[in-house]
Protein backbone atom coordinates (compact mmCIF):
# COMPACT_ATOMS: atom_id res chain seq x y z
CA UNK A 1 0.00 0.00 0.00
CA UNK A 2 1.94 2.81 -1.38
CA UNK A 3 5.78 4.07 -0.29
CA UNK A 4 6.53 4.41 3.58
CA UNK A 5 8.00 7.77 4.59
CA UNK A 6 11.23 7.98 7.00
CA UNK A 7 9.55 9.05 10.11
CA UNK A 8 11.99 8.67 13.09
CA UNK A 9 13.08 12.59 13.20
CA UNK A 10 9.06 12.96 12.69
CA UNK A 11 8.42 11.06 15.82
CA UNK A 12 10.99 12.48 18.00
CA UNK A 13 9.81 16.28 17.26
CA UNK A 14 5.62 14.93 18.07
CA UNK A 15 6.24 13.33 20.80
CA UNK A 16 8.59 16.18 22.81
CA UNK A 17 6.11 18.46 21.76
CA UNK A 18 3.48 17.18 23.25
CA UNK A 19 4.90 16.34 27.04
CA UNK A 20 3.93 19.54 27.97
CA UNK A 21 -0.02 18.42 26.68
CA UNK A 22 0.54 14.82 27.85
CA UNK A 23 1.32 15.74 31.32
CA UNK A 24 -1.86 18.13 32.10
CA UNK A 25 -3.45 14.98 30.57
CA UNK A 26 -1.70 12.55 33.28
CA UNK A 27 -3.00 15.29 35.98
CA UNK A 28 -6.52 14.66 35.16
CA UNK A 29 -5.89 10.98 34.54
CA UNK A 30 -4.23 9.56 37.40
CA UNK A 31 -2.03 7.48 35.11
CA UNK A 32 0.88 8.27 32.35
CA UNK A 33 -0.53 6.26 29.67
CA UNK A 34 -0.44 7.52 26.13
CA UNK A 35 -2.50 4.48 24.36
CA UNK A 36 -6.51 4.13 24.20
CA UNK A 37 -8.69 2.50 26.44
CA UNK A 38 -10.43 -1.03 26.23
CA UNK A 39 -13.69 0.55 26.96
CA UNK A 40 -16.58 -2.01 28.70
CA UNK A 41 -18.89 0.21 29.46
CA UNK A 42 -19.17 4.25 28.01
CA UNK A 43 -19.11 5.99 31.22
CA UNK A 44 -15.44 3.92 32.17
CA UNK A 45 -13.41 5.89 33.52
CA UNK A 46 -9.70 6.50 31.26
CA UNK A 47 -7.67 4.68 33.84
CA UNK A 48 -9.82 1.49 34.28
CA UNK A 49 -9.72 1.56 30.44
CA UNK A 50 -6.52 2.47 30.09
CA UNK A 51 -5.44 -0.37 32.71
CA UNK A 52 -8.10 -2.94 30.66
CA UNK A 53 -6.25 -2.61 27.73
CA UNK A 54 -3.05 -3.81 29.30
CA UNK A 55 -4.45 -6.71 30.73
CA UNK A 56 -6.17 -7.54 27.35
CA UNK A 57 -2.60 -7.19 25.55
CA UNK A 58 -1.18 -9.23 28.70
CA UNK A 59 -3.69 -12.02 28.33
CA UNK A 60 -2.02 -13.03 24.60
CA UNK A 61 1.41 -13.85 26.09
CA UNK A 62 2.90 -15.71 28.83
CA UNK A 63 4.36 -12.98 31.68
CA UNK A 64 5.02 -14.19 35.22
CA UNK A 65 7.93 -13.37 37.94
CA UNK A 66 10.13 -15.45 36.17
CA UNK A 67 9.58 -13.21 32.61
CA UNK A 68 12.11 -10.64 31.12
CA UNK A 69 10.05 -8.52 29.70
CA UNK A 70 11.12 -5.58 26.67
CA UNK A 71 8.82 -2.53 26.41
CA UNK A 72 9.33 -0.70 22.74
CA UNK A 73 8.19 3.10 22.89
CA UNK A 74 7.61 2.99 26.80
CA UNK A 75 6.37 6.94 26.64
CA UNK A 76 6.64 7.67 30.17
CA UNK A 77 6.30 4.22 31.58
CA UNK A 78 2.83 3.52 32.34
CA UNK A 79 3.03 -0.27 30.56
CA UNK A 80 6.61 -1.33 31.74
CA UNK A 81 5.38 0.04 35.12
CA UNK A 82 2.39 -1.61 34.95
CA UNK A 83 3.93 -4.89 34.01
CA UNK A 84 6.47 -4.99 36.55
CA UNK A 85 3.45 -4.13 39.35
CA UNK A 86 1.29 -6.88 38.10
CA UNK A 87 3.54 -9.42 37.57
CA UNK A 88 6.43 -9.12 39.55
CA UNK A 89 8.62 -9.52 36.04
CA UNK A 90 11.45 -7.91 35.45
CA UNK A 91 10.91 -4.85 32.60
CA UNK A 92 12.86 -2.89 30.28
CA UNK A 93 11.68 0.06 28.98
CA UNK A 94 13.30 1.53 25.84
CA UNK A 95 12.07 5.07 24.10
CA UNK A 96 13.57 7.54 21.85
CA UNK A 97 12.44 10.60 23.76
CA UNK A 98 14.63 11.27 27.01
CA UNK A 99 12.41 13.54 28.30
CA UNK A 100 9.91 10.64 28.54
CA UNK A 101 12.31 8.18 29.91
CA UNK A 102 13.21 10.81 33.02
CA UNK A 103 9.22 11.35 33.76
CA UNK A 104 8.89 7.00 33.33
CA UNK A 105 12.21 6.67 35.89
CA UNK A 106 10.47 9.48 38.67
CA UNK A 107 7.02 7.24 37.99
CA UNK A 108 9.01 3.99 38.87
CA UNK A 109 10.20 5.42 42.02
CA UNK A 110 6.62 6.45 43.29
CA UNK A 111 4.98 3.32 42.05
CA UNK A 112 7.54 1.65 44.45
CA UNK A 113 8.86 -0.81 41.29
CA UNK A 114 12.25 1.04 40.80
CA UNK A 115 13.98 -2.65 41.89
CA UNK A 116 11.80 -4.20 38.67
CA UNK A 117 12.14 -1.81 35.80
CA UNK A 118 14.87 -0.13 34.17
CA UNK A 119 14.57 2.72 31.38
CA UNK A 120 16.99 3.15 28.11
CA UNK A 121 16.80 6.28 25.55
CA UNK A 122 17.09 4.05 22.54
CA UNK A 123 15.58 3.57 19.05
CA UNK A 124 13.71 0.20 18.60
CA UNK A 125 15.31 -0.14 15.35
CA UNK A 126 19.05 -0.35 16.87
CA UNK A 127 18.00 -1.76 20.32
CA UNK A 128 21.53 -1.21 21.41
CA UNK A 129 20.57 -1.22 25.01
CA UNK A 130 19.14 -4.69 24.67
CA UNK A 131 21.43 -7.87 24.13
CA UNK A 132 21.02 -10.79 22.48
CA UNK A 133 18.56 -14.07 23.52
CA UNK A 134 18.14 -11.60 26.98
CA UNK A 135 13.91 -11.45 27.32
CA UNK A 136 11.27 -13.52 27.31
CA UNK A 137 8.85 -11.11 25.36
CA UNK A 138 8.95 -7.87 23.35
CA UNK A 139 5.74 -5.79 24.03
CA UNK A 140 4.79 -3.24 22.02
CA UNK A 141 1.91 -1.29 22.64
CA UNK A 142 0.98 1.72 20.35
CA UNK A 143 4.27 2.19 19.26
CA UNK A 144 5.65 0.13 15.91
CA UNK A 145 2.84 1.92 14.08
CA UNK A 146 5.56 4.43 14.39
CA UNK A 147 8.18 2.77 12.47
CA UNK A 148 8.98 3.18 9.20
CA UNK A 149 10.80 -0.03 9.19
CA UNK A 150 9.00 -2.95 10.53
CA UNK A 151 10.96 -5.42 8.83
CA UNK A 152 14.44 -4.03 10.89
CA UNK A 153 12.12 -3.90 14.27
CA UNK A 154 11.14 -7.63 14.18
CA UNK A 155 15.22 -8.68 13.02
CA UNK A 156 15.65 -6.59 16.47
CA UNK A 157 12.96 -8.61 18.42
CA UNK A 158 13.94 -11.62 17.18
CA UNK A 159 18.03 -10.51 18.13
CA UNK A 160 16.77 -10.18 21.70
CA UNK A 161 14.98 -12.97 22.24
CA UNK A 162 15.61 -16.22 23.67
CA UNK A 163 14.58 -19.38 21.87
CA UNK A 164 10.71 -19.86 23.14
CA UNK A 165 10.39 -15.63 23.10
CA UNK A 166 7.10 -14.18 22.14
CA UNK A 167 5.97 -10.67 20.80
CA UNK A 168 3.28 -8.61 21.08
CA UNK A 169 2.03 -5.38 19.03
CA UNK A 170 -1.45 -4.10 19.63
CA UNK A 171 -2.22 -1.13 17.83
CA UNK A 172 -4.18 0.23 14.52
CA UNK A 173 -3.97 -1.83 11.19
CA UNK A 174 -6.04 -2.26 8.32
CA UNK A 175 -7.82 -5.15 8.26
CA UNK A 176 -7.38 -5.72 4.24
CA UNK A 177 -6.21 -3.66 1.77
CA UNK A 178 -9.45 -3.57 0.16
CA UNK A 179 -10.33 0.45 1.03
CA UNK A 180 -11.49 2.48 -1.42
CA UNK A 181 -8.86 5.53 -2.95
CA UNK A 182 -10.41 7.94 -1.18
CA UNK A 183 -9.97 5.94 2.48
CA UNK A 184 -6.39 5.36 1.38
CA UNK A 185 -6.14 9.46 0.43
CA UNK A 186 -7.58 9.88 4.25
CA UNK A 187 -5.52 6.93 5.94
CA UNK A 188 -2.32 8.55 4.54
CA UNK A 189 -3.50 11.82 5.68
CA UNK A 190 -3.79 10.24 9.15
CA UNK A 191 -0.56 8.50 9.02
CA UNK A 192 1.11 11.75 8.26
CA UNK A 193 -0.72 13.91 10.64
CA UNK A 194 0.21 11.47 13.22
CA UNK A 195 3.99 10.56 11.96
CA UNK A 196 3.00 6.83 12.20
CA UNK A 197 2.17 4.11 9.16
CA UNK A 198 -0.70 1.78 8.87
CA UNK A 199 0.09 -1.51 7.46
CA UNK A 200 -2.57 -4.71 6.75
CA UNK A 201 -3.02 -7.34 8.85
CA UNK A 202 -1.55 -9.70 5.55
CA UNK A 203 1.71 -6.93 5.66
CA UNK A 204 2.34 -7.16 9.47
CA UNK A 205 2.18 -11.13 8.77
CA UNK A 206 4.42 -11.65 6.34
CA UNK A 207 6.68 -9.39 7.85
CA UNK A 208 6.56 -10.90 11.60
CA UNK A 209 7.14 -14.21 9.72
CA UNK A 210 10.00 -13.47 7.29
CA UNK A 211 11.67 -12.19 10.95
CA UNK A 212 11.53 -16.06 12.19
CA UNK A 213 8.19 -15.80 14.09
CA UNK A 214 5.24 -18.53 13.75
CA UNK A 215 2.21 -18.61 15.37
CA UNK A 216 0.85 -15.62 14.25
CA UNK A 217 -2.37 -14.12 16.66
CA UNK A 218 -4.67 -11.60 15.86
CA UNK A 219 -7.35 -10.60 18.41
CA UNK A 220 -10.13 -7.74 16.97
CA UNK A 221 -10.52 -5.38 20.20
CA UNK A 222 -12.11 -2.62 17.69
CA UNK A 223 -15.35 -2.18 19.46
CA UNK A 224 -13.90 -1.67 23.04
CA UNK A 225 -11.93 1.21 21.45
CA UNK A 226 -14.30 2.81 19.73
CA UNK A 227 -15.61 5.21 22.85
CA UNK A 228 -12.02 6.35 22.94
CA UNK A 229 -11.43 7.46 19.52
CA UNK A 230 -14.75 9.55 19.58
CA UNK A 231 -14.26 10.85 22.92
CA UNK A 232 -10.65 12.06 21.27
CA UNK A 233 -12.59 13.17 17.99
CA UNK A 234 -15.79 15.18 20.32
CA UNK A 235 -13.45 17.26 22.74
CA UNK A 236 -10.31 18.25 19.71
CA UNK A 237 -13.09 18.56 17.06
CA UNK A 238 -13.87 22.44 17.81
CA UNK A 239 -10.09 23.15 18.36
CA UNK A 240 -9.13 22.69 15.22
CA UNK A 241 -10.07 26.17 13.85
CA UNK A 242 -8.35 27.39 17.29
CA UNK A 243 -4.83 25.30 16.64
CA UNK A 244 -4.88 26.11 12.88
CA UNK A 245 -4.61 29.75 13.70
CA UNK A 246 -2.91 29.43 17.05
CA UNK A 247 0.14 27.46 15.43
CA UNK A 248 0.61 29.80 12.30
CA UNK A 249 1.18 32.27 14.48
CA UNK A 250 3.55 30.69 16.65
CA UNK A 251 1.44 30.07 20.08
CA UNK A 252 1.03 25.89 19.38
CA UNK A 253 3.24 23.82 17.73
CA UNK A 254 2.34 22.43 14.32
CA UNK A 255 2.46 18.85 16.41
CA UNK A 256 -0.45 19.84 18.31
CA UNK A 257 -2.30 21.29 15.53
CA UNK A 258 -1.68 17.55 13.81
CA UNK A 259 -3.05 15.68 16.26
CA UNK A 260 -6.10 17.58 16.92
CA UNK A 261 -7.18 17.11 13.49
CA UNK A 262 -5.94 13.40 13.42
CA UNK A 263 -8.70 12.51 15.45
CA UNK A 264 -11.11 13.90 13.28
CA UNK A 265 -9.34 11.56 10.39
CA UNK A 266 -9.75 8.97 12.77
CA UNK A 267 -12.70 9.07 13.72
CA UNK A 268 -14.43 8.67 9.77
CA UNK A 269 -11.55 6.02 9.50
CA UNK A 270 -12.65 3.76 12.34
CA UNK A 271 -16.14 4.40 12.23
CA UNK A 272 -16.07 3.10 8.39
CA UNK A 273 -13.75 0.30 9.46
CA UNK A 274 -10.70 1.07 7.12
CA UNK A 275 -8.85 0.66 10.38
CA UNK A 276 -9.03 -2.05 13.44
CA UNK A 277 -7.73 -2.40 16.56
CA UNK A 278 -5.76 -5.39 17.03
CA UNK A 279 -3.56 -7.36 19.26
CA UNK A 280 -0.73 -9.54 17.82
CA UNK A 281 1.29 -12.04 18.45
CA UNK A 282 3.57 -14.49 17.82
CA UNK A 283 6.52 -16.84 19.00
C1 LIG B 1 1.52 6.08 21.57
S1 LIG B 1 2.98 6.16 22.51
C2 LIG B 1 2.77 4.72 23.53
C3 LIG B 1 3.58 4.80 24.79
C4 LIG B 1 3.40 3.65 25.75
N1 LIG B 1 3.56 2.36 25.10
C5 LIG B 1 2.07 3.71 26.44
O1 LIG B 1 1.27 2.81 26.20
O2 LIG B 1 1.83 4.65 27.19
C6 LIG B 1 4.23 5.64 21.34
C7 LIG B 1 5.65 5.75 21.88
O3 LIG B 1 6.55 5.12 20.94
C8 LIG B 1 7.76 5.85 20.96
N2 LIG B 1 8.53 5.56 19.73
C9 LIG B 1 8.16 5.82 18.46
N3 LIG B 1 9.14 5.45 17.60
C10 LIG B 1 10.13 4.92 18.35
C11 LIG B 1 11.40 4.36 18.05
N4 LIG B 1 11.86 4.29 16.80
N5 LIG B 1 12.16 3.87 19.07
C12 LIG B 1 11.72 3.96 20.36
N6 LIG B 1 10.53 4.51 20.71
C13 LIG B 1 9.74 4.98 19.72
C14 LIG B 1 7.32 7.30 21.05
O4 LIG B 1 8.36 8.14 21.50
C15 LIG B 1 6.14 7.18 22.05
O5 LIG B 1 6.56 7.40 23.36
Amino acid sequence: MGLKESSTEGVESMYSNLVGVHKRIWKATGNQSIHYGYYEDDDDDMDTASTRMMELVADTVDIDRHSRVLVLGCGAGEDAIWIADEFDAEVVGVDLIEDQIELAREYAWKRNVEDLVTFHTDDFHELSSASDGSFDVVWALESVSHSDNLEAVVDQCDRVLSEQGQIVFADWFAPDDSMSDSEEKRLRKLDNLMRQWTDTLDEVESTVAAGGFDDFTAVDVTDGVRPAVSRRYKSSFIMIPFYTVASAIGLASAELRDVTKASYHMHVLVRDDVMRYYILSAS
